[in-house]
């Protein structure tokens, strides 16, 4: 059997990038899946991963992807990482185009491109082997936070629906794993939440000794796949030290404090 091949959603920015680069570093062949072709490009001539430029909202572009996945060999793994936040407004006054956006993306569309690869996954299993659905959701899809609203219903959403596929593909040598990062310094999370504002996106950040790097979670991602075929990492729950919840974030050096 050549390399096994991996297809990574969201991969033209931030943690679904470094995914693309640890899989090939570690020999995988990969396809980058984003909207901003340019990018994917860029990622293209860099890692030699193949590309392929889709809106994951538009069932037409998912029915591309899966025709040309089906068309250009195996698939033995799929990460769903496309997905992003939009707003941090009150459940109240937050806009409901944010909250459409929202679930769209990292609901709907990881929901769509799961029915479609799927079929493509199994088919990779038939001779023996086995493979991986990997969502990236994130700690917003456990613990609530104020201003989350939109956001932390839709992780929720995707953290319940890795759930039930778990339940329904039980019998099958198909794993589902799910890696919920807390704070990740990437370049765009925050511009796109806070629509340009690079003043808005880099508040969060600030003072938080050693927020995660999108290749800390592209790290856990490869790992989690690379382990023996029969363990599964169901839900690997990833923050910065400093961070002990969504919202309890330690700004400053750390320091252990006196004995009490
Ligand atoms: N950064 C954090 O603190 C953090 C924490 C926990 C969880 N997460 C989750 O981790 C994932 C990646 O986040 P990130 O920080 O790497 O953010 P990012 O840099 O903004 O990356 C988001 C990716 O999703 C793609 N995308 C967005 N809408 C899309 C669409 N309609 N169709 C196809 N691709 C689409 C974007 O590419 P195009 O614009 O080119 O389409 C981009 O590559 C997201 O699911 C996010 O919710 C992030």
């Amino acid at each position: 059997m050549g390399a096994k091949r991996v297809v990574v959603t969201g991969a033209s920015s931030g943690i679904g990038a470094a995914t693309v680069r640890r899989f090939r570093a570690n020999g995988w062949d990969v396809v980058g899946v984003a909207r901003r072709a340019d990018r994917l490009a860029a990622l293209a001539e860099e890692t030699g991963a193949a590309v392929f430029t889709a809106d994951l909202t538009s069932q037409t572009d998912v029915d591309g992807l899966r025709d040309y996945l089906a068309a250009s060999g195996p698939v033995h793994a799929l990460v769903n990482n496309a997905g992003g936040a939009m707003g941090l407004d009150s459940v109240e006054n937050s806009s409901i185009d944010d909250w459409a956006w929202m679930y769209e993306i990292n609901v709907l569309a990881v929901k769509r491109v799961i029915s479609a690869i799927l079929p493509l996954l199994r088919s990779s299993v038939q001779h023996g082997g086995s493979a991986d659905i990997v969502t990236v959701t994130s700690i917003a899809g456990h613990v609530a936070y104020l201003g989350g609203g939109g956001y932390n219903a839709a992780k929720f959403a995707a953290h319940a629906m890795m759930e039930v596929l778990r339940l329904e593909l039980n019998g099958e040598p198909i794993r589902v794993i799910e890696v919920a990062p807390g704070m990740v310094k990437t370049e765009e999370f925050g511009l796109v939440r806070f629509r340009g504002d690079a003043e808005k996106a880099a508040a969060p950040y600030e003072n938080v000794p050693d927020p995660l790097t999108a290749d800390d979670v592209a790290e856990t991602i490869v790992s989690s796949v690379e382990r023996p075929a029969h363990v599964n990492l169901d839900l690997v729950t990833i923050k910065p030290v400093a961070q002990a919840a969504p919202s309890r974030l330690a700004r400053g050096e750390l320091t252990v404090r006196a004995e009490a």
